[in-house]
């Protein structure tokens, strides 16, 4: 592992922001193999050296799990010569090598997204066999009726493939937006495989287009509220886990 400022260690690891962990550094809080170290540009091994706040030693953690609030118009790709990336959203202190996007939402789609550079961890994410459930907010150009939520049900047919069982049902009208009529245009998918463009083509499947589309949760883990567009925070290790939950 690379070296590295002493201070962007410290706030990739949540214990304050840049400046903040600047000026501990500079109080003499910081210890790095015992010893007290007042440059915050002093370059450090976060594998291989201790580091302490105040006496209490840094697990320090090779992967960073963030969430993002991806907004419209931005590729989910790690880095693009041509196009803004979800990537190229996040705040240097989280950067990482290998940082990427685990699971793709299109660009015109937005939502929950989980940015990490553990791939184990995303590979059982995306992994079909997993089954991890994802939920999906929708607005159509038509209605949905009773044909439609029991095509999705059995598993709706498309030209190359047939999808596995999902949910569909018209959002409670406390999460609908009263504008857009009838409510039966706003509706919730819950599909547990992620395949190229899949909810569209569902739709597609039964005659209807996707107008809007957003990623509200993964597993158990719910699109924080607090998160508004194009906002990124690190996760909780609750939360890592509630994917999977
Ligand atoms: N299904 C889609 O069609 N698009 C997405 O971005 C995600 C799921």
């Amino acid at each position: 592992m690379a070296l590295e400022r002493l201070d962007k260690i410290l706030a990739s690891q949540n214990i304050g922001s840049r400046k903040e962990v600047g000026l501990m550094i500079r109080k003499g809080r910081v210890t790095v193999n015992g010893a007290v170290v007042v440059r915050p540009e002093h370059k450090a091994d976060e594998e291989q050296d201790s580091i302490a706040v105040e006496g209490r030693e840094l697990a320090v953690s090779r992967f960073i799990y963030l969430m993002m609030n991806k907004p419209k118009g931005v590729l989910s790709a790690s880095r693009d010569t041509r196009a803004k990336t979800v990537v190229d959203l996040v705040p240097q202190e989280w950067q990482r090598r290998g940082l990427f996007p685990a699971g793709r939402l299109d660009k015109d789609t937005e939502g929950l997204l989980i940015l990490t550079n553990d791939g184990d961890y995303a590979h059982k994410m995306l992994s079909p066999k997993k089954k991890v459930e994802k939920i999906y907010d929708a607005v159509l150009d038509l209605p949905i009726d009773s044909q439609d939520i029991l095509a999705f049900s059995v598993g709706v047919k498309m030209k190359d493939f047939e999808a596995l069982p999902a949910k569909l049902s018209v959002l409670p009208p406390e999460l609908a937006d009263a504008k857009i009529t009838p409510l039966q245009r706003q509706v919730r998918v819950c599909i547990h495989e992620g395949k190229f463009h899949q909810v569209k083509r569902m739709f597609m499947a039964r005659g209807k287009t996707v107008l809007a589309l957003r990623r509200v949760q993964i597993g158990s883990l719910k699109l924080d509220p607090n998160l508004s567009s194009g906002e990124i925070r690190q996760m909780t290790a609750k939360e890592i886990l509630a994917v999977f939950t």
